[in-house]
């Protein structure tokens, strides 16, 4: 059967592993076809991603796309909507970071920060539960974060912004029980990814991979429509790292 997904952010980091999982599990799944449309700001991420996805057998399609600004995370949206007719699994997981002690924090950090990961994630959700609540199925995967519970020195717009996704997920998850959809809160604590930048090896030996996140996702996926794996919570096995 196939089942339209659409990956946000999934040229790079976790977004790329689930991505990626998603066609592994077609491969090894007679009655599960993924058609995965991946999106980003950078093309040649996607295309990349895409062949890997297409050499397992997937269908993809490829959509720059800055979820910042709200009139391309509605289009995308619309796209999806007016070329396959529905939406099965939405994985909001695009996201961005500016750490940096709570002082050095300028207006423009705070904006590009709440711009992808409060006002995309809301609007491009809003636009695409829609379908989900009028088909009475489909599935949505918020990738939060340990910061959307705890706070980190470092991270404090960050943190907001995920201690908000957490408010949006939860009230989302109101409407979604009483329409058959399933909502899945994915909190990973530290994953090496580019988002890091340039980390030494003794620093990685602390974090997780991509595709330790983006695995259990994907059996989170394929339950039967009458489980919800509501909430995932990775840590690395050393705990989470202290920003301090
Ligand atoms: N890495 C961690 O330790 C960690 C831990 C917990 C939670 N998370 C969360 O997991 C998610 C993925 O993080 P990551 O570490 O994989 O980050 P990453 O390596 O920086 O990758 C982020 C992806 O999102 C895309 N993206 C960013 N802003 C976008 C926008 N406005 N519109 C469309 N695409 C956008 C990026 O591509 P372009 O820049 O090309 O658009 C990239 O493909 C984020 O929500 C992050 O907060 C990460």
């Amino acid at each position: 059967m196939q089942h339209v997904i659409l990956v946000t952010g999934a040229g790079k980091g976790i977004g790329r592993a689930i991505a990626f999982a998603f066609a592994q599990a077609g491969r090894h799944n007679p009655d599960f076809d993924p058609l995965l449309v991946l999106c980003s700001r950078s093309i040649t991420d996607l295309e990349s991603i895409s062949l890997e996805c297409r050499a397992e057998g997937a269908i993809t399609e490829t959509v720059v796309c800055d979820l910042g600004r709200i009139e391309e995370a509605r289009g995308l949206a619309s796209h999806i909507l007016d070329k396959y007719g529905t939406i099965d699994c939405l994985v909001n997981n695009a996201g961005v970071g500016r750490f940096k002690p709570l002082a050095d924090i300028t207006e423009e950090d705070f904006d590009f920060t709440m711009a992808t990961n409060l006002k995309g994630t809301f609007f491009l959700t809003q636009a695409l539960f829609k379908v989900m609540e009028k088909n009475r199925s489909g599935h949505i995967f918020f990738i939060t974060s340990v910061a959307a519970g705890k706070a980190f020195k470092h991270s404090s717009v960050y943190c907001m912004s995920k201690f908000g996704q957490r408010g949006l997920v939860e009230t989302v998850r109101l409407y979604a029980r009483e329409c058959n959809v399933r909502i899945t809160d994915v909190m990973p604590g530290a994953v090496y990814t580019p988002m890091w930048g340039v980390v030494d090896d003794d620093f990685r030996s602390l974090m997780m991979m991509p595709e330790d996140i983006a695995h259990p996702i994907v059996q989170a996926y394929l339950q039967p429509g009458r489980t919800t794996v509501e909430e995932i919570v990775l840590r690395p096995t050393r705990g989470d790292i202290q920003d301090e």
